[in-house]
Order: structure tokens, then sequence, then C-alpha cells
């Protein structure tokens, strides 16, 4: 995949983006009960786009939520969008965010943009508390994932998803992974730093 572009990208797409994204609450919410957030919890939400999951972390009434996206057009509207909530909306590579100390960290639908996955894995890492959990999810499955972005120019900017035991490899030596999904309906790698 590209990297060059992919912020100019997803600020052009972001005026568009929840038009074109769909909301599956149902599944959204799920994967929060499943990956067991809870309440007062300081929270990460990377690649937050213009803020889709903002409104289900807060029935949770978390300690603090902290969303960060790279695309400075996703984030302005998110702020608009979400003015009276308590979120720290920040435009931001991920891999250059400074701020550590979350128990909680989501990267839904995002993950597949990220050219090193490698060091996506490491940051992950770094920013969470000793037994802090990472989530990685779709709210569909990667057969359906793969053909979306294959069919569509997002997909110079997009990795695949591959098989969840063969993603696995990556944070097995960091986490200690006790969810992996990779259904029709889901994607979802997740597990607690060592
Ligand atoms: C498919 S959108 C998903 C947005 C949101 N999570 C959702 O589900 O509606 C992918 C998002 O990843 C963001 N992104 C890609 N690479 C990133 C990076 N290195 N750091 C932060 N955000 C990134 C893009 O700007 C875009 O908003």
């Amino acid at each position: 995949m590209e990297e060059k572009g992919l912020k100019e990208f997803f600020d052009q797409m972001a005026p568009k983006w929840d038009k074109m994204s769909r909301t599956n609450e149902v599944g959204i919410r799920t994967i929060l009960q499943l990956t067991g957030l809870e309440e007062n919890e300081k929270i990460l939400d990377i690649a937050t786009g213009t803020g889709v999951l903002i409104p289900f972390f807060m029935e949770y009434d978390p300690k603090a939520i902290t969303a960060i996206d790279i695309s400075t057009e996703m984030i302005n509207l998110a702020k608009e969008k979400f003015k009276d909530q308590n979120v720290d909306f920040k435009a931001v590579d991920f891999l250059n965010l400074q701020e550590k100390g979350f128990d909680y960290l989501m990267c839904y639908r995002s993950f597949p943009h990220f050219a090193d996955k490698k060091a996506a894995v490491e940051k992950f890492y770094d920013c969470l508390v000793p037994g802090g959990r990472f989530v990685i999810a779709h709210t569909e499955g990667k057969e359906a994932t793969n053909k979306r972005h294959a069919s569509q120019p997002v997909g110079k900017y997009t990795n695949a998803l591959i098989p969840v035991e063969e993603e696995a490899s990556l944070f097995e030596n960091l986490f200690d992974l006790d969810i992996l999904v990779d259904t029709d309906k889901f994607y979802i790698i997740s597990g607690t730093k060592k």
C-alpha cells in the first residue's frame, strides 16, 4: 500500500464519510461488551474518523476519551459533532502520538490503513498501561472488507486483512491474546499488555 497522499485522501473523504459509512450499532455494542470495556477507563480511539464510536463509549461513563486521526478534516467534523462532550480530539498520526497510560485502545475499521503494522503494534504496547487492552475490530468479515477496499480508490491506501491466526503472530510477544474472531460478520483481534 501507499502512504503518500493518505492524509489528503481521508481529508477529502471526510465530508462524505457519515453518509457513506454504515453504523452497525448492534455490532459495535457487541465488540465493546465482548472485549470487556468497563466504566471509568481511559480510552484511546485510534483513527476515530468523524467519531462514530464516541456515543457508544459514552455509555460506559469513561474516565477520559482521547480520539485521534491523521485527517484534520475528519477531526474537525468530529469536534463539531461532539462539541458538548468531554473528548480530547487530536489530529495526529498515531505513530507520533505522545500520550500514554490508556486502559483500553480501539482501532476500529482502520488497522488495514497502517502501512507498517509492526510499528503500529509496538505503539499499541507503548500507549497502554500494564494489563491494558488493545482491540482491532471490524463489524464485517475480512472477505467483505477486502472486497470493498479492492473495488474503491481507498484500496491504494490499504493492506488486505489476513486470517486472524496469521495476524496474531505480530502481537504474541507483547500481548496475551484472548479474543480472535474471524467470521462473516466480525474480524476482531484483542488482548492485554504483558
Ligand atoms: C476507514 S476510516 C475509519 C474511521 C472510523 N474509525 C470509522 O470506523 O468510521 C480510516 C481512518 O483511519 C485514519 N488513519 C489512517 N492512517 C492513520 C494514522 N497513521 N494515524 C491516525 N489515523 C489514521 C484515516 O484518516 C481515516 O479517518
